[in-house]
């Protein structure tokens, strides 16, 4: 085909004209104005009612857990957060006028929860889970404003983030919001009751469950229409919390609620890995709140069909696995039987068997590796515990012991792949 010069540059300056108004319309979007400092406001000025009620949702929301280093002072900031795209730094979220939110107004501290954007203007990551919490009403944002103004002011200033390259440069981010910050609130369903409701406004708010139980695509952003079909999180998968979790024993509002709670439940195990801290901080909130959420996450479970109970699960293929897997089945009487084994005194203290847990099930083997890896902290504190093995055990050893489990505690096909799952869990274990 020929083209002529002059109709290829008449193309070339539309293109070039249709490129400077985008990047205009751009910077006009990405553009948000500093909001004035204020001056600190005086604790003495905030309800005390108020920020009791704010110090529940920041629990709901876990602020504290992202914003407090390992041995840190609560609320300082800088924990590192790996994600895909690098590690991000948390911000200082105390009073401190030079460091922290100190000099925020509130109209600020609002824009950050709901648009994402910080006090002078810049676009923050969605590490800070605004895709949630711009669902949250105005006057629990105001609530978790006073608590937060009225805790100790610590000066601490953050690391700066080690992202891959290109990915420093904010501005970016508001082409990210574009495509999946969605500003809605959350619509009460009229068919249902208010503790079902409060359920939804909670999980797809502050509790944010979504964010390490949804889908995410390449650039980061929630899949829509794949809400709570399973996800991943610092190195752990999150189980799908859908018709599709794999649990060997149904999940019933009762058994949620324990969970969610106390950190593990007879029938299900314990929370491991980034669940455990998501149930620590549960396990401050008052109980209708728990129990709103647990409705309405069953409900999810079983698309609102009334969920038919399933025995916990007993399978314990004993000689068949050892039969089949002698070097495993070795290494598991050496390493897990004194406390997984028949009769061991753990069963006696309300834990779950193996046969029960999730991560023997999931199609993915990751958890269970993890779990071997990290150990499985005492839920809030109490009770039996499980200590990492990542020193103890070789990779080789460890994909043995999978392949043991998998075959003596459920009925699911062999896992696949096994070395590099181990390796790649290994790596996630280390960078941690
Ligand atoms: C999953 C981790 C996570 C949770 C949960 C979380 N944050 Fe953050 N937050 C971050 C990260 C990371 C940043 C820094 C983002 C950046 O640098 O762009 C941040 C930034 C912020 C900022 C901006 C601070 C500044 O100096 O610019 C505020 C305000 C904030 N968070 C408040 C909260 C509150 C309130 C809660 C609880 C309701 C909360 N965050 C829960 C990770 C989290
Ligand atoms: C920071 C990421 C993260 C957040 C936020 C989170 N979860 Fe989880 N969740 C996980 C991971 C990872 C697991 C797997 C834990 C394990 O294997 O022990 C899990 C496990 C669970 C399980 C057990 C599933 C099973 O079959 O064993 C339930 C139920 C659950 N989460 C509910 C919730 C609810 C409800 C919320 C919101 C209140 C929530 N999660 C928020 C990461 C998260
Ligand atoms: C000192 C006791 C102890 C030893 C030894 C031990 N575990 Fe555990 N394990 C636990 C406890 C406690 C839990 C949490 C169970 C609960 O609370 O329901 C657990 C949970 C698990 C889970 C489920 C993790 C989750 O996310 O829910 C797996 C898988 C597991 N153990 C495998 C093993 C294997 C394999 C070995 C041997 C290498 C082993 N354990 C050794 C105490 C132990």
């Amino acid at each position: 085909m020929h083209v002529s010069r002059r109709a290829l540059v008449r193309a070339i300056s539309g293109v070039s004209v249709l490129a400077v108004v985008g990047l205009a319309a751009a910077v006009w979007f990405v553009y948000e104005p500093e909001i004035a400092p204020i001056a600190r406001p005086d604790k003495a000025s905030f309800d005390e009612a108020v920020v009791k009620r704010g110090e529940q949702l920041a629990t709901v929301g876990d602020c504290i857990v992202c914003h407090t280093a390992d041995g840190g002072k609560p609320f300082a900031g800088s924990r590192p957060l790996p994600t895909p795209f690098g590690t991000l730094y948390s911000g200082n979220i105390t009073p401190d006028e030079a460091t922290g939110i100190g000099h925020w107004s509130e109209t600020a501290f609002d824009r950050a929860m709901k648009q994402g954007v910080a006090r002078d203007g810049s676009n923050l990551y969605p590490a800070l889970p605004y895709e949630h919490f711009t669902h949250v009403t105005d006057d629990d944002l105001h609530a978790v404003y006073a608590f937060l103004m009225t805790r100790e002011a610590v000066s601490l200033t953050a690391p700066a983030n080690k992202l891959i390259p290109g990915l420093g440069f904010r501005p970016l981010l508001a082409g990210w919001k574009l495509l999946f910050l969605h500003e809605t609130s959350v619509q009460p369903d009229p068919s249902q009751n208010a503790e079902w409701n409060r359920g939804k406004y909670l999980v797809e708010g502050l509790a944010h469950c979504g964010g390490c139980h949804t889908p995410r695509n390449v650039a980061g952003g929630e899949e829509l229409g794949s809400e709570f079909e399973g996800g991943v999180a610092e190195g752990w998968v999150a189980p799908a919390l859908t018709a599709r979790n794999p649990s060997a024993s149904t999940w019933t509002q009762a058994s949620l609620f324990n969970y969610l709670k106390t950190g593990s439940d007879e029938n299900h195990s314990a929370a491991a890995g980034p669940m455990a801290a998501v149930t620590e901080g549960l396990s401050r909130l008052n109980d209708p709140d728990v129990k709103a959420i647990s409705v309405y996450i069953a409900y999810k479970m079983h698309e609102g069909e009334p969920s038919v109970i399933s025995d916990p699960s007993t399978i314990d293929n004993a000689t068949q696995a050892a039969n089949e897997n002698s070097v495993g089945a070795h290494l598991f009487q050496g390493a897990c039987a004194g406390c997984h084994g028949i009769g061991a005194p753990m069963a006696d203290q309300a834990r779950a068997s193996l046969s029960t847990v999730t991560d023997l099930k999931l199609n993915d083997p990751t958890n269970a590796a993890m779990a071997i890896l990290q150990g499985v902290s005492a839920p809030s504190g109490k009770g039996p515990y499980m200590p990492p093995f990542a020193g103890n055990l070789t990779d080789k050893e460890i994909v043995e012991l999978l392949a043991y489990v998998r075959s003596r505690f459920t009925a699911s096909p062999a896992w696949t792949k096994l070395e590099s799952s181990v390796t790649s869990a290994r790596r996630e274990a280390q960078a941690q």
